[in-house]
Formats: structure tokens, sequence, C-alpha cells
């Protein structure tokens, strides 16, 4: 099972994954430029990806708490999610994610 990111710089990484973890836990892992300051507690948008368009639909629906901390974040499309809020699963197998603007680990919480 793996996930496919492409990073602030536009390098494409494809990346192992294990079901029960959350997308940003996979790409900080693997040594990815993800600030994630919260550490998955949905307060920071710093793990802010977009979701390629072909897998949007199989995502699950953003909470209200997802919502209102996507409104804090830069760059933000109806493709938008935060990376702490997606666990990784079978149907999520090769799922493609671009890291937004703002998350990198030298760049100011957005
Ligand atoms: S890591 Fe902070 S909102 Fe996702």
């Amino acid at each position: 099972m793996h996930i496919n990111v492409t990073d602030q710089k536009g390098k494409r990484h494809r990346l192992e994954a294990l079901p029960g973890f959350r997308v940003m836990e996979i790409i900080r892992d693997w040594g990815l430029d993800i600030k994630a300051e919260c550490g998955g507690a949905c307060a920071c948008a710093t793990c802010h990806v977009h979701v390629g368009e072909q897998w949007t639909g199989s995502l699950i629906a953003p909470l209200e708490e997802e919502i209102d901390r996507l409104d804090e974040a830069f760059d933000v499309t109806a493709d938008s999610r935060l990376s702490c809020q997606l666990i990784m699963s079978e149907e999520l197998d090769g799922l493609e994610v671009t890291l937004a603007p703002g998350t990198e680990k030298d760049r100011a919480a957005a």
C-alpha cells in the first residue's frame, strides 16, 4: 500500500503506507517537509494538502472542525484537506496528494 506525495518543490514521492495511520504521519515519518505543528489535533492547518481530483470522492467528508481550520490556511481550494484528518485504508491505496504552500517547517504557522 502506498501514497504519492508531491512536495512544495514539485517533486513526487512514492511512500509506503500502513492502514490506520494518518496521511500526515506517513508524510512526516518518511522525512518529507511537513510542519504538522499540532501533531494531528486539527489545530494548526500546517498539514494542508491538495488531494488529486480522482480521489476526492473516496475520502470521508471533512468535519466542521477541519473546515474551520482550513479557513486559516493559504491557497485553499475545493480539493483542500488536512492530511492529519485522512486515515489510510485499503481504499486509499495509491492516494495522490500535494503539499500546500505554508506547510514547510521553516514557515510561520498558517
Ligand atoms: S497537523 Fe495540525 S491540523 Fe493537521
